[in-house]
């Protein structure tokens, strides 16, 4: 299920007008729904004006964060939205679960480590897209991530 909130700023004069202010709710049970996340980040991304390949690399990185999500947690949530620091804008992706938890956070953050026979790309590559990368997880409590990329 996709829940949207779209706002349109239009601040006053003299500031750069933003097109677009939203944030989006993917939950995520299966690989359908990992699908729809991907597909819009995309759209967000686009119609915030990041460059087509930034589009594509914010994407994966969803991607990447759905999937385990779907895999290791069995279910979850991502909330892609538009965020502002001073005059800059980008876009925060947060990935939340309530599964297993990660037991060594700095293993999994390892080029090539996976616990499920897979190429473990997938985190490290989340965290050399973005600009900034947070991962909280606690084993038997579930795991956050946070992560921001600045146009
Ligand atoms: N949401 C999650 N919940 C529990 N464990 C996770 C989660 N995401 C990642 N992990 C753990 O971190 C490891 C590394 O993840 P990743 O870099 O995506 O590689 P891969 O998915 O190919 O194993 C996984 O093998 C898994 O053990
Ligand atoms: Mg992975």
């Amino acid at each position: 299920m996709v829940t949207t909130q779209r706002r349109m700023t239009n601040r006053m004069t003299n500031e750069i007008v933003s097109g677009v202010s939203e944030v989006i709710r993917v939950e995520l049970n299966d690989t359908s729904d990992a699908a729809l996340a991907v597909y819009s980040t995309r759209r967000l991304t686009a119609a915030m004006g990041f460059s087509v390949t930034n589009q594509y690399l914010i994407a994966a990185a969803v991607s990447e964060l759905a999937t385990n999500i779907v895999r290791y947690a069995g279910q979850g949530k991502i909330t892609i939205k538009t965020v502002r620091n001073a005059d800059l804008e980008g876009v925060e992706v947060e990935a939340r679960d309530e599964g297993p938890g990660i037991a060594d956070i700095d293993q999994a953050m390892q080029e090539h480590f996976s616990s499920g026979n897979s190429l473990g790309l997938g985190l490290p590559s989340v965290r050399r897209i973005m600009d900034e990368f947070i991962i909280d997880s606690k084993p038997g409590r579930g795991t956050t991530i946070i992560a921001r990329k600045w146009r």
